[in-house]
C-alpha cells in the first residue's frame, strides 16, 4: 500500500460503463459464513480489497481452508465451526470484519486477541462486547474497550437484544454468536440496516424469522444450527458505484453507466436522494442475482438542487454521505444532513473530516453534533473553487469523495494517504482514468 497522494482535476466529460467492485458487506459475510459451515463454499465477484483480504487471512486463523483460485473466485473450505488462533488476529482498517468475527468465534469454546490499524484501534469495541457479554462471552481489552481484545467465547445463552445504535454490524455480531447459543437469539431493530447476515445466513441453510412490527424489526433464530456450504455471487457495491456515478453527474457533457449495481433496498438511499436533488439516474437490466436486486445504473449530468435529506434514511446509505456532500457542494441551495451520530465513529469522524475537506476547497459548510449543512455553489458562472490538500486520517472514503470533487472544480483537489483507497476500491484511480478523470499519482514530500 502506498501512503502517496492523489491529484484529482478537471477535464473533460465522463463517459463510458464499468463495473464496481463487488460488495464490501456480502464479501465479508461469503467468507465468515463460508468458514462456519460444514463444506465447501465456491464465491464469485469477491471484493479483493485490503479489508476483505484481513477477513480471508483471518478465516484462515480460525481454522477454514481459504484460496484463491482466479480474479474473484474464492473457495472456502469450512470446518462447521472455529477453531482456537495461534496468533493475534488482525483485521487491519475493517470494523465490519472485526465485528462480525468476534461474534461468530463467541460461540465457540477458544480464546482470540483481536487487533486493527490505528483507526480500528480507536473504534468503539462496547457496541457489540456489550451483547456478546450478555450471551456470556467475557474478554480483556484496552481501556475504553479498545483493540486489541481478548475474547473468549462458547457456553453462550440466549439473547433478546434491542440495538441502542442502528448497526447491521451488532446486529450480525449477535446472530452470528446466536448461531451456537442455548436458545439462539432475537434482535430487535428500530430502524432497519442491511439485511445481507439475514439473507445470507438462509442461503446457507439456517432458519431464521424476520418479522416487521410497527416500528421495529424482529430477527430470530434458534441455536445449534449448522450452516452448510453453498455458491455465492457477490455483486457490486453501490457504496463504490457512488463514486463514480456521482462524478457523472456534477462533471459537465457525462454519461456512465455502472453495471451489476446490488440494489437492495436497504442501500439504496443515496440514489434516492440523488433523484430528490434532481439527478438524471435510470437503472436498466433489472435483475435478480443470488438472493439480491442487481441493475445497471446509468448517471447523467445533472443540474441539482440542495435538499433535506430525512434523518431516518441514514442506515440506508450511511456510508453515501461523504460522496453526498459532494454532490451537494455542486449544487444550487443548501443540503442539511441530520441524524448521523454513527458517521463520528466510522473509519473516520467522518462528519468532522468532510467539514475540513469541503472548507479547504471553498465549500460553505456548517457541522453540528450529528449532523452536516453545505451550502451548493452551483450559480450562473460559479462551481466548487478546489484548491484543496485535504486531511484523509486514512479513511477511504473521505479521499475517493474530495477526488471525485477535484474533477468538476476549477482548481486541483489533492488527498493524502491515498493508498487506503484500496481497503474498499482496490483500482478507483484507474476506473476513474479510464472514463476520461485526471487522477494523478503524487509522491508524498519526504518527512
Ligand atoms: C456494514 C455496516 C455499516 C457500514 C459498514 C458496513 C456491514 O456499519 O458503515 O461499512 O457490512 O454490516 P454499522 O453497522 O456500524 O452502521
Amino acid at each position: 500500500m502506498t501512503a502517496g497522494r492523489l491529484t484529482a482535476r478537471r477535464a473533460g466529460p465522463l463517459k463510458g460503463r464499468v463495473r464496481a467492485p463487488g460488495d464490501k458487506s456480502i464479501s465479508h459475510r461469503a467468507l465468515i459464513l463460508g468458514a462456519l459451515a460444514s463444506g465447501e463454499t465456491a464465491v464469485e465477484g469477491l471484493l479483493e480489497g485490503d479489508d476483505v483480504l484481513r477477513t480471508a487471512e483471518a478465516m484462515r486463523a480460525f481454522g477454514a481452508g481459504v484460496e484463491r483460485l482466479g480474479e474473484g473466485r474464492w473457495r472456502v473450505a469450512g470446518r462447521g465451526g472455529f477453531a482456537e488462533p495461534d496468533d493475534v488476529v488482525d483485521c487491519g482498517n475493517s470494523g465490519t470484519g472485526v465485528r462480525l468475527i468476534m461474534g461468530a468465534a463467541a460461540g465457540f469454546d477458544l480464546a482470540a486477541t483481536f487487533t486493527g490499524d490505528a483507526s480500528l484501534r480507536g473504534r468503539p469495541m462496547r457496541r457489540v462486547l456489550r451483547p456478546l457479554g450478555e450471551m456470556g462471552a467475557r474478554w480483556t481489552a484496552r481501556t475504553g474497550e479498545r483493540l486489541p481484545l481478548t475474547l473468549h467465547g462458547g457456553g453462550l445463552r440466549r439473547i433478546a437484544y434491542r440495538l441502542p445504535e442502528p448497526s447491521a454490524q451488532v446486529k450480525s455480531a449477535v446472530l452470528l454468536a446466536g448461531l451456537h447459543a442455548e436458545g439462539g437469539a432475537e434482535v430487535i431493530e428500530p430502524e432497519a440496516t442491511r439485511d445481507h447476515t439475514e439473507r445470507m445466513l438462509r442461503a446457507f441453510g439456517a432458519a431464521i424469522l424476520v418479522a416487521d412490527e410497527v416500528g421495529e424489526r424482529r430477527i430470530s433464530l434458534a441455536g445449534g444450527q449448522s450452516l452448510v456450504g453453498t455458491k455465492v455471487r457477490v455483486p457490486g457495491d453501490p457504496s463504490s458505484a457512488a463514486f463514480p456515478l456521482v462524478a457523472a453527474l456534477i462533471t459537465p457533457g457525462s454519461e456512465v453507466t455502472v453495471e451489476g449495481v446490488l440494489l437492495n433496498p436497504l442501500r439504496t438511499g443515496l440514489l434516492e436522494t440523488l433523484r430528490e436533488m434532481g439527478a438524471d439516474l435510470s437503472v436498466a437490466n433489472l435483475r435478480e442475482e443470488g438472493g439480491e436486486q442487481v441493475g445497471d445504473v446509468t448517471a447523467r449530468h445533472s443540474g441539482l438542487r440542495g435538499v433535506v435529506v430525512p434523518p431516518d434514511r441514514a442506515p440506508s446509505m450511511i456510508d453515501e454521505y461523504p460522496i453526498l456532500a459532494i454532490a451537494a457542494a455542486c449544487a444550487e441551495g443548501s443540503t442539511v444532513m441530520r441524524g448521523l451520530a454513527e458517521l463520528r465513529v466510522k473509519e473516520s469522524d467522518r462528519i468532522a473530516l468532510m467539514a475540513r475537506g469541503l472548507a479547504a476547497c471553498g465549500v460553505g459548510v456548517e457541522e453540528e453534533p450529528e449532523g452536516l449543512t453545505v451550502v451548493g455553489a452551483a450559480r450562473a458562472n460559479h462551481g466548487v473553487r478546489g484548491g484543496g490538500l485535504v486531511p484523509t486520517h486514512g479513511d477511504h472514503r473521505i479521499a475517493m469523495a474530495h477526488l471525485v470533487l477535484g474533477l468538476a472544480s476549477d482548481e486541483p483537489v489533492a488527498v493524502d494517504q491515498a493508498g487506503m483507497i484500496a481497503t474498499s476500491f482496490p483500482g478507483f484511480a484507474e476506473l476513474m482514468r479510464s472514463l476520461g478523470g485526471e487522477i494523478e499519482a503524487e509522491a508524498a514530500a519526504p518527512a
